[in-house]
């Protein structure tokens, strides 16, 4: 089995992907994301340092379909990663809210929830990921269940 793994997040935002991230994989994972790092090309020169030094990885960003998410598992299998994949069930009306209780850069414009909602697509294994984990929050936490 490869010895580091490549996590996808993958949800509308407000899903929860950043809380998760850094309840249950920081600080084992080099932390992606894009909106921190700002460019594509400072992005991608992280992705880059993380498959040529085996450095275990989550990609912070919506990641919201199937063409988003092919941006990193072919790199990312060819580099001999394990390519996985959280991904949040959208849930327009959940997310709005806890939007609304975000301040400053967090929060984002609501038609951008609405609008990430409807071009959606759920990720699946035949994008060429090894295991695939559907998220979902209940009133004590984050519940994790693998989708074969
Ligand atoms: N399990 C949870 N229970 C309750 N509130 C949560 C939970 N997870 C996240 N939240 C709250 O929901 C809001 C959105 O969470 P978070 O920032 O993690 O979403 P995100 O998916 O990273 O969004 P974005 O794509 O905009 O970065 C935050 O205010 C966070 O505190
Ligand atoms: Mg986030």
């Amino acid at each position: 089995m490869a010895d580091f793994e490549v996590i996808l997040m993958c949800g509308i935002p407000g899903s929860g992907k950043t809380t998760f991230c850094r309840e249950r994989l920081f600080p084992q994972y080099l932390y992606i994301s894009l909106d921190r790092l700002r460019t594509r090309s400072a992005e991608a020169e992280l992705f880059a340092f993380a498959l040529r030094r085996r450095k275990s990885c989550v990609i912070d960003n919506t990641n919201i379909s199937r063409q988003e998410r092919a941006r990193y598992i072919p790199a990312a299998k060819k580099a001999g990663a394990r390519v996985v994949t959280y991904w949040f069930e959208p849930d327009v009306g959940a997310c709005l809210a806890r939007n609304a209780g975000r301040t400053g850069r967090e929060r984002v414009p609501d038609i951008v929830i609405r609008d990430k909602s409807s071009r959606f697509s759920a990720p699946d294994r035949t994008e060429g990921f090894d295991q695939v984990f559907k998220v979902s929050i209940a009133d004590d936490g984050f519940h994790v269940e693998e989708q074969k």
